[in-house]
């Protein structure tokens, strides 16, 4: 075959180890999923309501403009129908992304590390890359701005940024933004949105009215808990959303996941009730952190980067064996770290008492 020698250097998607996988190899019977920053209080009661009570009809096409959805997040977010992409989780719309705007000859700037899923998809396109380093966390957007040539198509900001949970105030993004190229897309990766308790923050889509040259995805993988759905969107001026639109695939979105999401982009009170229970349960990490003498990086979402004093598979494989499933920064490009899903008071309970285990026989930084 005549792969696209791009495919030659990459590898697929690992995902992480399953409940199930863990239970056999250790011989546990509780194991908690903290590694992909999936809601761990599930999803709204009214969708699982809505779930017992409304078969569908299996054997008919979704429809392919998710008309009902796409009123009700227009009329959410102030902007019109036409300005809102769906994909297939927001992953899909970071491929169409790349697919419309990159292949060989064009050039793609990001930070690094952030959301592997940019270097991914634009690799495969046969873009070249460029990767900014984050500057205390933060994307470093006068590095950005120089590194701007006549090829870039695409930039992003990863906003709050994944792995390190930070988040870039929007003032910043605006005036970096006033200096892009308007035929230079950015695209603004707002997946955490729902998790942001600063109240500094301001919504990206009023940028909208200023600016055509930005998309801001968001989800309904994360607050609204429905990453096994697989639905995410994007909002953009018309003008963007068209071309893109022609990369979609007709039917990308099936039918029980835009049903399910009419109704959970209903349920504010479940969004609110999530956003500040997670509050509460990452201010108890970051007293952890402080406690022990650990970096932590300021999260604004459901999952914190914190420091470990060994190495972070050591540390990851441990937390295993206890039953608790984390990330290990070796593998996001942050050495030194594991990446840890807030979860609920009970799960953080036992996350502590096993990562104090972990610091007790590994050598802690408590002073
Ligand atoms: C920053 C960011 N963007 C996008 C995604 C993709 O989310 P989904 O495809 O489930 O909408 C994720 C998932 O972890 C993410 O962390």
């Amino acid at each position: 075959m005549k792969w696209k020698t791009a495919l030659e250097e990459m590898k697929p998607y690992k995902p992480g180890r399953s409940i199930e996988d863990v239970k056999r190899t250790y011989g546990l019977t509780h194991i908690v999923k903290l590694a992909s920053n999936e809601n761990p209080y599930g999803t709204s009661q009214e969708v699982l309501d809505y779930l017992d009570q409304n078969p569908l009809q299996y054997e008919i096409y979704p429809d392919g403009h998710s008309s009902r959805l796409r009123k009700k997040l227009a009329e959410k977010h102030g902007v019109s129908e036409e300005s809102i992409l769906f994909g297939n989780g927001s992953d899909e719309i970071i491929t169409i992304i790349c697919r419309a705007l990159l292949d060989e000859g064009k050039h793609t700037i990001m930070a690094t590390p952030t959301f592997p899923q940019y270097a991914h998809n634009a690799k495969i396109e046969g873009a070249a890359i460029t990767e900014i380093p984050l500057k205390d966390g933060l994307h470093d957007l006068d590095a950005f701005l120089k590194a701007i040539t006549k090829d870039t198509t695409v930039i992003w900001i990863c906003n709050p940024n994944n792995p390190t949970g930070t988040l870039m105030p929007v003032g910043e993004i605006v005036d970096f933004l006033h200096h892009v190229p308007e035929d230079v897309l950015v695209v603004l990766d707002e997946a955490y949105f729902e998790y942001i308790t600063d109240d500094q923050h301001v919504d990206s889509i009023s940028l909208l009215e200023q600016l055509n040259n930005i998309i801001v995805l968001r989800t309904f993988s994360k607050a609204y808990g429905l990453a096994s759905m697989r639905l995410g969107y994007g909002i953009a001026h018309p003008a963007v959303v068209t071309p893109l639109n022609k990369v979609r695939n007709p039917f990308n979105n099936n039918s029980l996941a835009v049903a399910v999401a009419e109704v959970a982009v209903q349920d504010k009170e479940f969004i609110e009730k999530c956003r500040s229970l997670n509050d509460q349960q990452r201010m108890r990490f970051k007293q952890f952190a402080a406690h022990h003498g650990l970096h932590m990086f300021d999260s604004q979402t459901n999952f914190v980067l914190i420091q470990v004093p060994s190495d972070a598979d050591e540390a990851s494989e441990f937390l295993l064996q206890q039953g608790y499933i984390v990330r290990s920064g070796n593998a996001l490009g942050t050495p030194g770290y594991i990446r840890v899903t807030v979860g609920t008071e009970q799960q953080n309970d036992g996350f502590f008492t096993a990562f104090d285990k972990f610091l007790q026989q590994g050598g802690s930084h408590e002073e």
